[in-house]
């Protein structure tokens, strides 16, 4: 098949990565838009009951659509020759870039962050309940982070394809 349709099947794909990546975290934000601490006196089936909430949103989907994401984004960069130029921020690629790091970030803070502690949490790694909890904390302001950091990332993604003009 033509590269060329190969960069348009690409985009398609980086869109419904991107859907379905970033739907999971928008609604979560709408199902638990507060961190609910747990202390000492938390009732053991309310602590069950939010392990298990975290267990019903685990779903493996959410985290291989973001390397769908990385992977049409870079095989995009590298199709049209501008990997380099895109990530060394040069000229009018620099808008684009600026969104392409935002989504590097975005990816290394899901594995490397998110993940190894979500294991905690779910019991897939051994922990103790009060470990678990304090993964929670940071599986949470994680997933925050990467909620707020989509609106520039989807700004700059944007405005690289399409609005190049208003940076000159
Ligand atoms: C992980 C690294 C990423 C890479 C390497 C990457 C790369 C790219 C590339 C090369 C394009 C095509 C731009 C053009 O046609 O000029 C694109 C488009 C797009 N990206 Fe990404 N991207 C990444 C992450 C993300 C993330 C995290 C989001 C969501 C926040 C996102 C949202 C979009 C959107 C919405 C478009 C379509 C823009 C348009 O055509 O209007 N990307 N991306």
């Amino acid at each position: 098949m033509d590269l060329d349709v190969i960069d348009v099947v690409a985009r398609w794909l980086h869109l419904m990565g991107v859907v379905v990546w970033l739907g999971h975290n928008y609604a979560n934000v709408i199902q638990n838009p507060l961190y609910r601490p747990v202390g000492p006196n938390t009732p053991l089936e309310e602590l069950e009951e939010r392990l298990e909430t975290a267990l019903k949103r685990e779903h493996a989907i959410f985290r291989h659509a973001s390397l769908l994401v990385l992977a049409s984004g870079a095989f995009m960069l590298w199709h049209r020759e501008i990997l380099r130029d895109v990530l060394t921020l040069q000229g009018g690629h620099a808008v684009l870039g600026i969104g392409v790091w935002l989504g590097l970030i975005m990816v290394a803070n899901l594995w490397f962050v998110l993940w190894p502690h979500q294991k905690r949490v779910l019991g897939f790694v051994p922990a103790t309940l009060e470990e678990r909890i304090q993964c929670s904390r940071i599986t949470f302001v994680s997933s925050r982070t990467n909620t707020i950091l989509s609106f520039p990332s989807f700004f700059f993604m944007a405005a690289g394809a399409h609005s190049s003009f208003l940076f000159g």
